[in-house]
């Protein structure tokens, strides 16, 4: 029995993460054509921050995989009156094929994953948000047929999870990964080594850029995301003012010279890190984007299953 985990974008390798996006293309067709969690299983999908897509998606997504979703307020459990993270993974694995963790610092999946016998998935942590980069790479190829040798540009806050996570799970799809960030919020210098490892094996390129106009040029791609982040409101940093070169707007979009694709994990804040001329217009993807969460979130379960039962 192999045991996996998805806790960040790096942990599939670039096989793999092609075989879950096929998954999630066929799942697509035939929405309730694997039910791998039949029986039912049951999945514990826990919650420390706000959610819409990932909360939906998921408990959605296995019901409709044959299993049983137990969605719960992170905030309610004695996780949240100091019962270690590590009893709490015993205890859930006695109970739950799988875990599903929205949470704070990466740390804190970790931890959960290396205590659980069952699969840990990670719904977002300050640090990564592999699933949903999942949903975004299924979007990509749904337009363009291809990921390998695309150029992506991530606008706005290049150390936020959303930037780590398109740039490991950009360059194990094979695509060239901008971030385009002002000073000061660049991606973190492990998570930028991890992805340059990782492209070093793919054939893809890493870089940080500081003007947006230099970041976007032939771009395929386009992709941003909330200038502070749940976790972040009380930060002291100026979230706003460094920020505004960045924003997708119809020029800085034209200024790609492609027939580029915009992406947004959501919620978005229109007006601020997008206009609603973009989100709302042609090059948007968003809302194939939000229901690929679905799909890919299916795959990557199905995966996790098929994994777990190999001898
Ligand atoms: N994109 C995303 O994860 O959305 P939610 O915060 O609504 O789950
Ligand atoms: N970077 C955002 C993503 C929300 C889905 C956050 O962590 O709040």
């Amino acid at each position: 029995m192999t045991l996996r985990h998805f806790l960040r974008d790096d942990d599939l390798s670039p096989d793999e993460q092609l075989a879950v996006l096929d998954v999630a293309a066929e799942l697509k067709n035939s929405p309730q054509g694997r039910t791998p969690l039949a029986g039912p299983k049951g999945v514990a999908v826990i919650f420390e921050k706000n959610s819409t897509r990932t909360r939906l998606s998921f408990e959605v997504g296995i019901a409709q995989l044959g299993g049983h979703p137990v969605v719960v307020d992170g905030r309610t459990m004695q996780l949240g009156r100091e019962e270690t993270i590590e009893d709490t993974a015993r205890v859930l694995s006695r109970y739950v094929d799988m875990v599903v963790w929205r949470t704070f610092a990466h740390a804190r999946i970790e931890a959960m994953a290396g205590a659980a016998t069952v699969p840990v998935i990670n719904a977002l942590t300050d640090e990564f948000h592999p699933c949903q980069v999942l949903a975004d790479l299924q979007t990509i190829r749904e337009r363009f047929g291809r990921l390998t040798g695309l150029t992506l540009t991530y606008l706005g806050d290049g150390a936020n999870n959303m930037a780590h996570s398109l740039l490991l799970g950009g360059v194990t799809a094979g695509m060239n990964v901008r971030i385009g960030a002002p000073a000061g919020f660049q991606p973190l210098p492990w998570v930028y080594d991890a992805a340059k490892q990782r492209a070093a094996e793919t054939g893809a390129t890493v870089e940080v850029v500081h003007d947006a106009r230099a970041a976007v040029d032939g771009a395929d791609v386009l992709v941003t995301d909330t200038w502070t982040s749940m976790g972040q409101e009380n930060d002291g940093k100026d979230r706003v003012g460094p920020f505004r070169p960045f924003q997708i707007n119809e020029a800085l979009l034209a200024a790609t010279g492609t027939d580029s694709i915009v992406l947004h994990c959501l919620p978005a804040h229109r007006g601020w890190e997008i206009t609603d001329e973009v989100i709302d217009g042609p090059a948007s993807a968003v809302w194939d984007e939000a229901e690929n969460r679905l799909h890919a979130q299916k795959a990557l379960i199905t995966w996790l299953i098929q994994e777990g039962s190999r001898g």
